[in-house]
């Protein structure tokens, strides 16, 4: 969709993902990038390196201000997201912000509310929500071919990059949480989750987590920096195929398996009962676009005509719900923690 009249857009944070986020908005006609603000003047001196028309200052009240701007994009740093957005939505516009959307699910509420009240889009960048893969999934079991969805589990593994400030699960799991949530087309009641902490006291290097949701599936996201081996990878099991999705593939990222349990043509027979169906493998092609580009773009039609965004502040309240109990659960010894949210 092509906006009437291109979206005044400013910026907050060109550090390592900030660019990525310029980059799209600079090239999509329905945005105007207008101004830029980051606390490192070294990183605006990039900005204005790449692009000398946009007008850059150290101090957000007068990025907000200044400008007749439209909307925000914030890609700061994650601790800094709550008190950023509300100035932006104070201001009366509309705001992106990177995930996850706050530390702390209060204060993802407070955000919520705020938008609600002040009518502007408030919009969270969980980019695998606009992933094709992700999406060709989501149609897929929406399409009844798997039948009924089981359990899925994640797996985000690496060896680094080991951080201090924040557990392996807040690092690697957003991602994965939103892609779980937005598969299943609904927010878990619970977590429990185990971790363990080796290179720096109280920062999990590896958490197991299992989210229940109300229909009975169950999903487990393993996430580690202290692995051999580079793994994204999504196992889904439905009762009548299987499917794997493999983000470290450069072309074929899904397959699919005829295998499971039932009644088979070309099976392998275990008594009268049980019988293993081992049918064909499919790769099927995905055709690929940047979901940035993608993402990005929903924002501005969602400015543009008031939309609800795929990803928007409710989504990124029960994500950082989940990220906040799978913490709760580690610290009871992975007791299970409620997650249910309402705004
Ligand atoms: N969607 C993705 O795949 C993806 C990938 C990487 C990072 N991210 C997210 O992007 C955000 C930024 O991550 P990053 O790796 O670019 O961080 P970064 O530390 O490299 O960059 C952050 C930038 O924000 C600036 N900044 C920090 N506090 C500020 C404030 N109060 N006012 C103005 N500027 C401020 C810093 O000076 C820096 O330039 C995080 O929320 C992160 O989770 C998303």
């Amino acid at each position: 969709m092509s906006a009437t009249k291109p979206i005044r857009v400013g910026v907050v944070g060109f550090g390592y993902w900030g660019p990525n986020l310029v980059r799209n908005l600079d090239r999509l006609g329905d945005a105007e990038l207008v101004a830029a603000c980051d606390l490192s003047e070294a990183n605006l001196g990039k900005m204005k390196a790449l692009y000398p028309y946009i007008e850059t200052t150290t101090d957000l009240a007068s990025l907000l201000a200044d400008h007749d701007l439209d909307a925000v994009v914030v890609a700061t740093s994650a601790p800094s997201h709550f008190a950023i957005a509300q100035q932006v939505i104070a201001a009366g516009l509309h705001c992106y912000v990177e995930k996850p959307l706050t530390l702390k699910s209060s204060e993802a509420e407070t955000l919520v509310r705020m938008a609600d009240e002040a009518g502007v889009v408030l919009f969270v960048g969980h980019l695998m929500e606009y992933h094709s893969a992700v999406n060709w999934i989501r149609d897929y079991i929406a399409s009844g071919e798997l039948g009924d969805v089981l359990y899925l589990y994640a797996q985000r593994l690496n060896l680094g990059k080991v951080r201090t400030e924040e557990n392996a699960f807040w690092s690697l799991a957003p991602h994965d949480v939103s892609i779980v949530l937005y598969l299943l087309g609904e927010a878990p009641d619970s977590v429990s989750a185990t971790g363990a902490a080796y290179v720096n006291e109280g920062v999990q290097d590896t958490v197991f987590a299992n989210l229940h949701f109300p229909s009975g599936k169950i999903a487990n996201i393993h996430v580690s920096w202290l692995d051999p081996h580079k793994v994204r990878k999504f196992t889904i099991v439905g009762t009548k195929k299987m499917l794997v999705f493999d983000d470290m593939e450069a072309t074929e990222k899904i397959w699919i398996y005829d295998k499971g349990v039932g009644a088979p043509t070309d099976a392998m027979s275990f008594g009268e009962d049980l019988t293993l169906r081992f049918g064909e493998i499919v790769a099927p092609f995905v055709p690929m676009k940047e979901p940035l580009s993608i993402e990005v773009q929903h924002f501005l039609d969602c400015c543009a005509t008031g939309a609800t965004p795929r990803s928007d502040g409710r989504d990124g309240l029960r994500v950082v719900r989940v990220l906040e109990a799978v913490g709760e659960s580690m610290a009871a010894g992975g007791a299970p923690v409620g997650t249910v949210v309402e705004v």
